[in-house]
């Protein structure tokens, strides 16, 4: 079997990674080697891309989602005062962003399939974390269908306004909480599971699903949209977001 058709039925078969990791994963063969070491036996090192590790492919689908919430927080004070200055199609697309790269693909493909199946099987407490989180995806992906509801119009109506603020209060505290439990807490825990190749493989899997779902740059893809949506309601510039020196005490 070549390689390609390896990694394909690693692929397949990755509904169900979570069960068969428990006993061990299917190891590729020998001769086996990341695309990126492929790269680089090619093209020499000059041309390798850097490897991107299963953990820090969550935790860097976490930065994009952290900055869609921190365009939900941005808007919160607008809404508060002049919902009609808020343009309802960026926050439209923060919305689709978040459903398709935060709930469809890292929720639903990576966490609910790989991650927490195999945490719950890791004591009383994971298992407790396991089913909160799963609870806040949901509990997300119903604020989702609301924000895409209220932001379909032309303008936000005053009526939405109090409402829509109140839900990105809540919201963003939610996961801003949710996502630093799950870099600090589960994605450790998970990954104690596994050898370093192990690991190596389950980050082709996961990068086969994200090219699967989105093509060859899903990740890059994603953090081109909210850079352009933050440009979009004026946050591109970082420096804006320093704060001023605090008083002398
Ligand atoms: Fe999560
Ligand atoms: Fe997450």
């Amino acid at each position: 079997m070549s390689f390609d058709e390896s990694r394909r039925n690693l692929l397949r078969n990755s509904v169900t990674l979570g069960a068969t990791l428990a006993v061990g994963i299917p190891l590729l063969g020998e001769n086996s080697s990341s695309p990126a070491n492929e790269k680089k036996s090619e093209s020499g090192p000059a041309e390798k891309e850097p490897e991107v590790t299963a953990t820090e492919d969550l935790m860097r689908e976490h930065g994009v989602i952290r900055r869609a919430l921190l365009v939900y927080y941005e808007v919160i004070p607008k809404l508060r005062q002049n919902p009609t200055s808020v343009d309802p199609a960026a926050l439209q697309q923060t919305a689709r962003l978040f459903r398709t790269f935060g709930e469809d693909y890292h929720e639903r493909m990576l966490e609910e399939q790989h991650i927490f199946p195999m945490i719950r099987k890791q004591g009383s407490d994971l298992k407790k974390y396991a089913d909160i989180l799963t609870e806040q995806h949901n509990r997300g992906r119903e604020i989702t269908d609301y924000v895409l509801a209220v932001t379909r119009g032309g303008k936000i109506s005053s009526a939405h306004a109090e409402p829509l603020a109140k839900v990105f209060e809540t919201f963003v505290l939610m996961y801003q909480n949710h996502a630093a439990r799950e870099d600090t807490i589960v994605f450790p825990a998970w990954k104690k599971n596994f050898t370093d190749k192990q690991l190596d493989e389950i980050s082709d899997q996961f990068e086969d699903i994200e090219h699967k779902m989105f093509g060859e740059d899903g990740f890059e893809d994603a953090e081109k949209k909210i850079s352009s949506i933050e440009a979009e309601l004026g946050f591109a510039d970082l420096s804006q977001f320093t704060p001023p020196a605090p008083p002398k005490a």
